[in-house]
């Protein structure tokens, strides 16, 4: 996608230097856009734990290079145990997002094919590469396969913008390019189908007022923000058609994780009948799961993000304030669980289906 008129993808080799992989600082966004270089596994790890990488398409596609990375350290004698070293290391930055954990093990996969140690660094760096474009790819055919809902509900609104409310950024930073809820938004605009998106702003970190507000903006989406409590009190005054996000992990019955607020909309949804889909790439599905709500872990971080909020002054600079007496203590759960029955469908890279065991497995018949 662009960036101020430059394509831009969220990872990528540095050119002219394979032994380093350059990332879009997350951190910083919406107010400063800078690209940072990791050139180790552990240069990877600290990336996927403070957010600089974030997202659970690319914290795999970061995995997957940090485990190129690794080959790279990795010394010739204990080879196989430096790399399941750093594939555990890199697996216990974060847990909920399945993508993780799938990204290690199929470049795992693909390093143990070599016949040769200097065959395991080319098979790595394919490897590695091959998952991004995967991805990319991935969430274009998701964006494909939306659009028929946006164009049917576009026929009724006679030139009236179809409304659609997201939470967090399951968008391009999310993902190498395009982002999964965000890709039939994209497909649609670009399709000249106007829509209109309510960002929700996604406390604590606020992805949504971040990430997704500056995407949009960069791509001439219309869009407005609003406090993450105001999506029902839209719904009940007909001002949301349909509701899209992401996921970080979804269970063979289509149980949904996703970041912590997403339960609450989808309640909102059922109850004023209103279509809610979650979109995804098959590397976020965990088969081995059935109920999400028990068996899925969540990730708790640091308090600290309840209690502050940081955002850039009139002056330009960017700061930090408390917003709750000094010695108030805080929880802070990164995300919730969406039971598969407030779900009307799931979009993936091979279609729709029902978020029933029985509607994933029609479009991933191997994993019956
Ligand atoms: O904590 P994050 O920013 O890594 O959380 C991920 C998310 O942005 C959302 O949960 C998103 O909707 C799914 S990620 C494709």
């Amino acid at each position: 996608m662009n960036v101020n008129g430059q394509a831009y993808r969220t990872i990528w080799l540095k050119p002219g230097d394979d032994r380093v992989v350059q990332v879009i600082n997350q951190v910083k966004l919406p107010h400063i856009f800078e690209v940072n270089e990791l050139a180790s596994v552990e240069d990877v790890c600290r990336a996927i734990r403070d957010m600089t990488v974030r997202g659970a398409g690319l914290i795999g596609a970061s995995a997957a290079y940090g485990m190129y990375l690794a080959c790279l350290e990795a010394p010739e004698n204990g080879f196989n145990d430096a790399l399941r070293r750093a594939g555990e290391s890199l697996k216990a930055t974060r847990p909920t997002a399945a993508n993780l954990a799938w990204a290690v093990d199929r470049m795992l996969g693909a390093i143990g094919e070599g016949n040769s140690y200097s065959d395991c660094g080319k098979l790595a760096r394919l490897a590695a590469m091959t998952i991004a474009d995967e991805d990319a790819a991935h969430c274009r055919r998701i964006g494909s396969h939306a659009l028929p809902i946006i164009t049917a509900i576009a026929s009724q609104k006679r030139g009236q913008p179809v409304n659609i409310l997201t939470h967090c950024n399951a968008g391009w930073l999310a993902f190498v390019d395009v982002g999964s809820a965000t890709a039939p938004i994209y497909t649609a605009h670009d399709a000249g189908i106007p829509v209109h998106v309510w960002v929700d702003e996604t406390r604590p970190r606020n992805q949504g007022a971040s990430l997704t507000a500056w995407e949009l903006s960069q791509h001439g989406v219309p869009h407005t923000l609003i406090a993450d409590n105001a999506g029902g009190h839209l719904m009940q005054h007909g001002l949301v058609d349909l509701v899209i996000t992401g996921a970080d992990r979804v269970t063979r019955n289509g149980d949904v994780a996703n970041k912590i607020g997403t339960y609450l909309k989808a309640l909102a949804a059922h109850d004023n009948h209103i279509p809610m889909y979650v979109a995804l790439p098959s590397s976020t599905f965990d088969f081995a799961l059935r109920d999400g709500v028990n068996s899925i872990q969540i990730e708790e971080r640091d308090g600290d993000e309840v209690r502050y909020m940081t955002g850039q002054t009139e002056t330009g600079a960017i700061e930090s304030v408390r917003i709750c007496p000094p010695t108030t203590a805080a929880r802070n759960w990164g995300f919730d669980v969406t039971p598969a029955r407030l779900i009307t469908h799931l979009i993936c890279e091979r279609g729709l289906c029902d978020a029933t065991e029985e509607g994933i497995l029609s479009l991933f018949p191997e994993q019956r």
